[in-house]
């Protein structure tokens, strides 16, 4: 086989780039670990960036998205029996849409099949050749048989538990981590949210949060220890702590219902740079991980591969190298804006570890000052709805 961009990972980045790219005329084959069910049907977060939506959009991915998706202009933050509304659209003029990551794939995965796309799934023993060449290879086994697929370029779209990042010599990456002592519980209910609005909940026997995905699926999760195992966690526990870390508003009730999915996610930040050694291009989860706290995953993965398709297209229609060499350095500045932000927004909603008395009234002073601070709430806002430039 042969294209012009052999991508790694059908993940919103991967999947992304291709789309990107077909609609300027480049070529290129995306290889999947997984199955179409599989990857459609997996749960991930569900906020996206105005900028994100902005991109779906212009590039003609915006119909279910606009039906479907539900558009937000603030959010809540609970602490010590308060509440606060963040005006995030009154503030900045942005909003953030709520749509599952799995819609987007969704409907990429459609746009590119009724492209003629060519999308790969369920291969195997992935190996990257000759990065350091003009003719990388990407090898690979599909149905029983080895395939090889000659590119130009080989784009690293494969998550964190990807090949691509390792296929970089040692010595040239350098890994910035951050191991936090919790893991959020998820959980996809059939409930009517009892919120129109996402609530961030600081309570002092964990974070909550109450999202949603319809007028009839909820979405909530609950701050957990990182080894805690999902049958400690019977539904009723769940409801029964979802209340009291939710519930600490008069005459307000968390809406319950069957529990459709359940899974616990460890949490983690990382960042590896660069973003690129010779003709190997990687782009979200594959080379940089936030916490979910400050919904970035997606929209630093979209944003990654808007980069790309841009650098990409510069090469083909005009044999332009500078944004391709320019994209590690441009990508890093947004990824770095939001580890910070994630990372504060993480610190200052969680119970610590440390159960510090210190740093719990620090975390609410921080709660507080958004809470009456116009220019702090604004900072907090501009990060969540995605600042256009970084
Ligand atoms: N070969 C082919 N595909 C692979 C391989 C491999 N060796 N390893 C992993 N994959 C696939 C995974 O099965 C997955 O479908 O790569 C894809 C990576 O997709 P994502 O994990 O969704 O990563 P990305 O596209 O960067 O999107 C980031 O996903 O985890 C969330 O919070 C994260 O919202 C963020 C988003
Ligand atoms: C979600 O709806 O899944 C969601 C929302 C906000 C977050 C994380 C996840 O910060």
């Amino acid at each position: 086989m042969r294209t012009q961009v052999g991508i790694v990972g059908a993940g919103p980045a991967g999947l992304m780039l291709s789309h990107l790219l077909h609609l300027r005329g480049i070529d290129s084959v995306v290889i999947e670990r997984r199955s179409r069910d599989y990857v459609e049907r997996r749960i991930r977060a569900g906020v996206l960036e105005q900028g994100s939506v902005d991109l779906l959009r212009d590039s003609g991915l915006g119909d279910r998205l606009t039906r479907e998706g539900s558009r937000h202009e603030g959010i809540e933050l609970r602490f010590a029996g308060e509440a606060y509304r963040v005006p995030m659209t009154e503030l900045t003029g942005r909003a953030i849409t709520v749509y599952g990551q799995q819609e987007v794939v969704k409907d990429l995965i459609s746009a590119r099949i009724a492209a003629g796309g060519r999308i790969v799934f369920e291969v195997d023993d992935v190996g990257l050749h000759g990065l350091d060449t003009s003719t990388p290879v990407i090898r690979f086994r599909q149905g029983g048989h080895d395939v090889e697929l000659h590119c130009d370029f080989v784009a690293g779209c494969d998550g964190s538990h990807g090949v691509s990042r390792g296929s970089v010599p040692g010595g040239v990456l350098t890994s910035y981590e951050r191991a936090y002592p919790f893991a959020w519980l998820g959980v996809l209910a059939a409930a009517a949210p009892a919120v129109k609005e996402l609530v961030y909940a600081n309570h002092e026997r964990g974070f909550a949060l109450y999202s949603l995905r319809s007028p009839e699926v909820s979405r909530l999760y609950l701050q957990v220890d990182p080894d805690e195992q999902l049958d400690e966690w019977p539904d009723e526990r769940i409801w029964a702590e979802l209340r009291t870390r939710l519930e600490t508003v008069p005459g307000w009730s968390v809406n319950a219902g069957p529990i459709l999915e359940k899974s616990i996610t460890p949490m983690r930040s990382l960042v590896v740079e660069p973003m690129q050694w010779e003709r190997l291009f990687l782009a979200g989860d594959a080379v940089h991980i936030v916490p979910p706290t400050g919904a970035k995953g997606m929209n630093l993965a979209l944003a990654d591969v808007a980069l790309l398709g841009d650098a990409f297209a510069a090469w083909y229609a005009d044999g332009r190298d500078d944004l391709l060499r320019d994209y590690s350095r441009t990508a890093l500045r947004r990824v770095w804006r939001a580890q910070h932000f994630s990372w504060w927004m993480t610190s200052m909603l969680h119970r610590l570890d440390s159960h510090d008395p210190y740093e719990v009234q620090l975390q609410l002073s921080t709660l507080r000052y958004v809470a009456t601070s116009r220019s702090y709430a604004t900072s907090l806002a501009e990060n969540y709805v995605g600042l256009p430039e970084v």
